[in-house]
């Protein structure tokens, strides 16, 4: 302990007996005591020390004292507190020779030098004496573990090449593109229509490429608010921000190290934030918020949009450079109707994953139901379809699903319906049947109704479709999602 000049010198020798009364306290108090110098060698244990030496596997003292701590005790941290000058007040050690609650703390010299540190066993068998605190511990750990798994697995890619049904050639030519694209590291645009399968396609190419192993992480930019996303992208560095965000936080960029940074909706990336993502993907450097720091990233990235990017370039809505810089490997999606041939294989997968999520058997459509499916429209493409689907299976009492329900469905959702062929008025009353339902469904479907003529109405932008349908973008997105 340092002296304190301020004290008159009877202060001074009551606070040195301190000192002395505190370490003998603690010398017989606790379960044992070992002191390091600067170079984290032993050069003392107590008699109470001594009991752990043949359970840490040495027989004589001189094995132990003199020599490098780290060398004699497992696990050790007392070179982090010789390191840092902090103490380490209370901590678990876990060893061969069992796990003890253990105290560390740094000793100085007059000049405030660090020149040692003093180890103390505060308990041994905590597991015993400590058994509440222990066992929280261990639970917490365990909850740590499970959410570290499980976010693992989200970040795993959850479709191969293989989920992208369809053999028609617009459905092959896709595949080849984005298997292409999975055997380079530059940046790739997926372009088409809402419900194509531009998600399906961004994991698949991942899932293809040599990152495999590593994270897929997806930005929505669309759901995201514009004053978030900058943080979203880029993180935020320690202390840039009070309360929540003090500890700093990683951004996207950083999440997807090593794997794939999938941009959904880059169309609606804000003007304003353009020229930083631009900078990033050019110097694959990123600078956290708050931060003056460049930091290096290693991601593939894939951008998707179904809105005409060509146009907001035109409209000076979306910048030029970062429209080259993202569009290197573009591939287009090809709408539902442009590959019709692939209804009848895309239903049976959908079928099949709707009835398994509601634990169900798969029903079948009958031939007639089948054709009608194929002539529809499909403008929401295959989301569309596998909405109807599900609707369908809601409604159906048997196993077989016919053209008069599916014509149901299709009126209900408001989808205007393309007949097969010419052979209409068998189904007078099908659309009226359908307002004798519950409440809740028929909210839903005015629900999808709206969206999608509102989707329709401003070409595909959600942020102009939220608008004119006066909710945010954020809830619009959570619409889309319950009906996905
Ligand atoms: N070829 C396919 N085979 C099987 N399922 C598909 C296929 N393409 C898309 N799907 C399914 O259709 C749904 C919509 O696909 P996805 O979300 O990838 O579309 P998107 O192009 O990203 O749409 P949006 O532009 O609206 O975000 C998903 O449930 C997806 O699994
Ligand atoms: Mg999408």
């Amino acid at each position: 302990m340092k002296s304190d000049p301020s004290l008159p010198l009877d202060g001074q020798r009551i606070l040195e007996l301190a000192a002395r009364s505190m370490f003998d306290l603690f010398a017989n108090a606790s379960e044992g005591m070992l002191l390091v110098d600067r170079e984290a060698r032993v050069v003392w244990i107590n008699d109470q020390y001594k009991r752990f030496l043949p359970a840490l596997g040495f027989a004589r003292v001189e094995d132990f004292v003199g020599h490098p701590v780290s060398t004699v005790v497992h696990n050790t941290q007392m070179h982090r507190v010789l390191e840092t000058g902090k103490p380490i007040l209370i901590d678990l050690l876990s060893n061969k020779a069992g796990t003890f609650v253990v105290s560390r703390i740094p000793l100085r010299d007059e000049a405030g030098q660090v020149i040692g540190a003093l180890g103390i066993v505060l308990f041994d068998h905590p597991e015993t004496t400590l058994q509440p605190l222990i066992q929280k511990f261990a639970s917490l750990q365990r909850e740590l573990d499970d959410a570290r798994r499980e976010l693992a697995t989200q970040r795993r890619s959850k479709y191969t090449l293989a989920s992208f049904v369809g053999t028609s050639t617009a459905a092959v030519e896709v595949k080849r593109q984005a298997r292409k694209a999975a055997q380079s590291s530059s940046p790739v645009l997926l372009l088409g229509e809402t419900g194509t399968g531009k998600e399906l396609l961004a994991h698949a190419i991942h899932a293809a490429s040599a990152r495999a192993r590593g994270p897929f992480v997806s930005v929505n930019i669309a759901a995201v608010p514009d004053t978030l996303l900058e943080a979203e992208f880029f993180g935020v560095a320690p202390g840039a921000y009070t309360g929540a965000d003090r500890k700093g936080r990683d951004g996207k960029f950083k999440l997807a190290d090593g794997g794939t940074l999938f941009l959904d909706e880059i169309g609606d990336m804000p003007l304003a934030l353009q020229p930083k993502l631009l900078r990033a993907l050019q110097e694959r450097e990123i600078e956290p918020l708050g931060s003056n720091k460049l930091v290096p990233f290693d991601a593939r990235v894939i951008a998707a949009t179904s809105r005409d990017l060509g146009a907001l370039v035109r409209e000076g809505r979306f910048r030029e450079d970062l429209y080259y810089r993202l569009n290197v490997l573009p591939v287009k999606v090809p709408p539902l109707r442009e590959r019709r041939a692939d209804i009848p294989a895309l239903a049976e997968v959908l079928i099949e994953d709707i009835a398994m999520r509601n634990g169900a058997a798969p029903f079948e459509l009958d031939a007639d139901a089948l054709a009608m499916l194929s002539s529809q429209r499909w403008r929401g493409n295959i989301r569309e379809l596998r909405n109807v689907l599900e609707q369908a299976a809601m409604r159906s009492d048997s196993p077989q699903i016919d053209e008069a329900l599916l014509a149901q469905v299709l009126a209900d959702a408001g989808i205007e319906r393309v007949p097969p062929a010419p052979q209409p008025a068998q189904r007078a009353g099908a659309a009226a049947a359908g307002t004798l339902r519950p409440l809740g469904e028929q909210v839903a479907e005015v629900e999808r109704r709206a969206i999608r003529a509102a989707l329709e109405a401003t070409g595909g932008n959600k942020l102009a479709a939220a608008k004119l349908l006066g909710i945010s973008r954020a809830k619009l997105y959570e619409r889309l999602e319950l009906t996905a």
